[in-house]
């Protein structure tokens, strides 16, 4: 079943591009969704894990496509929010397996008081029957309890409901170029193996980005906590100076996300400060920024440049290779972390 790779986790990482293009073909049960969904005048995103980063980019989008207020709550902190819940509040909750407990719990607390839509992977789960609308993501089983091509099809189908509620029709052509982006990005493996055999006894390893990046900052950092076992944090890069500089010393490895965009100019300036106190920067941008590639100690090149608005569905990709190849040069089983289980079906 792993089809000659050594793990799930590496061939799931693999069918990311296919995933995507699945999901795309979902484009018209999104569009009839979008349709239903009228004088919305706040969004509330809800989920645990994985899925809530991929609701914490689903912020930065509908925020700037839509301008509509979008909270994101994570799901077992959902009950202290429930009394500001009204008909005009649209709650969508993100499930890969459809069956967390504390989502379901929470799609059970809002359905009466707003309206529900649930983005879910495995067709038939209870999330699917507990909420109102429901938009499938169509990745395909996913064995390796780490999640990877079912967050890149989470993001799909939130920049095409994004996409379908603003009638933003060129995003829907921008998203059909990202599998093959995607597909790039996975030629850089070997490059990202090495990387990660040189910083594979690391302490603790800083994830950091702004904007659009920040939820891939905590991604990244998850996956490589969830995996490998070293301690790993995501921050929005504006926040290092407010505390976490103080734990930057000399050869911690800093992955920074810097696609460019907006926030790219003051990224390098955060870059530069860790740079400055002698840590080891792993940089994430575009093939064509030559600064960021001349401050990095290790650069791993974007080709062609994706800007920052959909960044997240691209830049996630080498930092799961990086958890995958951290984790197996570590001898962990990447498919099988300890402590863990691929569906939480307890509060
Ligand atoms: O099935 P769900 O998307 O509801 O699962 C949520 C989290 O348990 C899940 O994303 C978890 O964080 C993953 N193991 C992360 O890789």
């Amino acid at each position: 079943e792993k089809s000659g790779y050594d793990h799930f986790t590496i061939k799931e990482i693999h069918e990311g591009p296919n995933a995507i293009r699945e999901t795309l073909r979902e484009l018209n049960e999104v569009k009839k969704v979008a349709k239903k969904l009228k004088n919305i005048k706040r969004i509330c995103f809800v989920a645990c894990g994985t899925s809530y980063h991929a609701s914490l980019v689903g912020k930065y989008v509908f925020e700037k496509l839509l301008g509509i207020p979008t909270d994101v709550i994570l799901a077992s902190e959902f009950k202290y929010s429930v009394k500001t819940l009204d008909k005009n509040t649209l709650v969508i909750f993100i499930t890969q397996s459809g069956e967390t407990a504390d989502t379901i719990s929470a799609i059970r607390m809002a359905k009466n008081k707003s309206k529900t839509l649930a983005i879910v992977n495995v067709v038939g789960s209870t999330a699917t029957r507990e909420a109102e609308y429901v938009i499938y993501t169509r990745a395909g089983p996913e064995i390796g309890v780490a999640a990877t091509k079912t967050y890149l099809t989470q993001l799909t189908c939130i920049y095409m409901l994004a996409a379908s509620l603003s009638g933003k029709d060129e995003i829907i052509d921008s998203l059909k170029k990202i599998p093959e982006i995607v597909k790039n990005t996975i030629k850089l493996e070997n490059k990202i193996k090495k990387i990660s055999e040189k910083y594979k006894d690391a302490h603790d390893v800083f994830f950091i980005g702004r904007g659009f990046s920040y939820p891939t900052a905590l991604e990244g950092a998850l996956k490589l906590k969830e995996i490998s076992y070293i301690h790993a944090e995501g921050y929005a890069a504006g926040e290092l100076k407010h505390g976490p500089l103080a734990l930057i010393e000399e050869n911690v490895p800093v992955v920074s996300i810097a696609p460019p965009g907006e926030s790219y100019d003051k990224t390098l300036g955060n870059i530069e400060e860790v740079k400055a106190r002698g840590s080891k920067v792993i940089a994430l941008g575009s093939k064509n920024n030559k600064d960021l590639k001349e401050i990095s100690d290790e650069f791993i090149p974007i080709d062609p440049s994706v800007d920052e608005f959909l960044s997240p569905l691209v830049y996630i990709v080498p930092l799961q290779l990086f958890a995958y190849y951290t984790s197996v040069g570590r001898g962990i089983d990447p498919d099988k972390p300890r402590n863990l289980a691929k569906s939480v079906t307890v509060e």
